[in-house]
């Protein structure tokens, strides 16, 4: 009988255990943060996706209220009034509580966001403890502030394109006057010309600005990119007149026509030069110089005397989202080093505290015909 017993209670024993190790394999495995209260808020189960996420390890943090460890005070540091902590009322009312957006403290002293939920565990009628389940929404609102960058973004283009062309057509119908006028204006000539060069200006610039506003198939073509450079220089140079900035080009006249997506091309170096531009906050000069490197490719440098990069930053520049400015978006260095990869080329960045940066950008004049410059996908970074 007592055998039997025994026997009995090991297979209890096995199954109890069985169940115990299949649990804890769901909660170790999923992505979400798990952590177990009891009725006085103090943990008593905490998941690998919450040590993750906080820093706190489970031996840190069992035993100590959620509270004190992770929900402490606001995001501005003033405490929560009695009351207002969802855990609590959770606990208080045996409701539960979703919360679509918070913040976590985590070990370092720093915070997340996070969405959460509270269940409250009930025996009897009586709350016992909780669970608390939360993600980590970072990402997410990224994601969301990206989309609506990505929105205004494109909206401003539209503009600009509907902008620029209700000013080219009354420009025409001006330029057709002053053409008209000018044999009968002979001793007012070079106000005439003035005028007219100055129209010819807004012009160029409208195009650019029509160019970059409509969205473009990548075409190869040949082109000349000491023009192009051209063009994207008259397109900022008025910005950096108001800021104190000189743009200086050097193109080497025997700079070969090189086989590029025109427009690719000026997005990266529009890229390039208002980086320069917003690095160099008290003025300064940007020097872009363009030459031919050897048979095959040609080099082109832009040189500014902005803040310039600390090493630390300079692996991740070019990682989606990274920005050191208030208002960046972190993307115009990745999506100018795809393009530049797209045409088989190179890009590197060499830069000095305090001095200046450059980037030295290398293209093969023919796209087709270097293909092994196709698998140099990465960029080469030196500090
Ligand atoms: N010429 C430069 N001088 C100094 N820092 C630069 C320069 N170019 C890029 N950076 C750094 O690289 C980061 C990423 O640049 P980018 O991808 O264009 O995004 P954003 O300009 O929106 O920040 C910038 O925030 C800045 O810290
Ligand atoms: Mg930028």
């Amino acid at each position: 009988m007592i055998i039997q017993n025994l026997t009995e209670l090991n297979r209890f024993r096995k199954e109890l255990e069985h169940l115990y190790y299949k649990h804890t394999l769901i909660l170790n495995s999923i992505a979400e943060g798990v952590c177990g209260i009891d009725q006085h808020q103090n943990i008593v189960f905490w998941n690998p996706a919450a040590e993750r996420m906080t820093g706190y390890k489970a031996e840190e943090v069992i035993g100590k209220t959620s509270h004190a460890i992770i929900h402490h005070t606001k995001k501005d540091g003033t405490p929560y009034s009695f009351g207002e902590c969802p855990i609590d009322r959770a606990i208080h009312d045996g409701k539960t509580y979703h919360i679509c957006e918070d913040i976590f403290w985590k070990k370092d002293g720093t915070y997340f966001p996070v969405s959460y939920t509270v269940t409250p565990i009930l025996e009897n009628g009586a709350v016992v403890g909780g669970v608390l389940t939360f993600t980590d929404i970072t990402e997410k609102q990224k994601t969301e502030e990206f989309i609506r960058t990505s929105e205004k973004l494109s909206v401003a283009g539209q503009l600009a394109a509907g902008i620029a062309h209700e000013i080219r057509n009354p420009l025409t119908a001006i330029k057709g006057f002053i053409q008209l006028l000018q044999s009968e204006l002979d001793e007012k000539k070079p106000y005439l010309h003035i005028i007219e060069s100055e129209i010819q200006r807004i012009e160029l610039i409208l195009g650019e600005l029509l160019v970059l506003a409509k969205p473009q198939a990548t075409k190869f073509t040949k082109s000349d990119i000491g023009v192009l450079l051209q063009h994207v220089t008259t397109l900022l140079e008025t910005q950096g007149i108001l800021h104190n900035i000189q743009i200086i080009t050097k193109t080497d006249p025997s700079l070969p026509l090189i086989e590029c997506d025109e427009n690719g091309l000026k997005q990266v170096f529009i890229n390039f030069l208002k980086n320069a531009m917003e690095a160099m906050k008290n003025g300064g000069h940007i020097f872009i110089e363009a030459q031919k490197k050897d048979e095959h490719s040609v080099l082109i440098r832009f040189i500014d005397e902005g803040c310039g990069i600390p090493k630390e930053h300079l692996e991740k520049i070019g990682n989606p989202f990274f920005t050191t400015k208030e208002k960046g978006t972190g993307l115009g260095m990745m999506i100018s080093k795809k393009i530049i990869e797209d045409h088989g080329g190179t890009m590197s960045i060499m830069s000095e505290v305090n001095k200046g940066t450059t980037i030295e950008v290398i293209l093969p004049i023919r796209v087709s015909a270097s293909p092994v410059l196709h698998t140099s996908s990465s960029s080469h970074l030196h500090a």
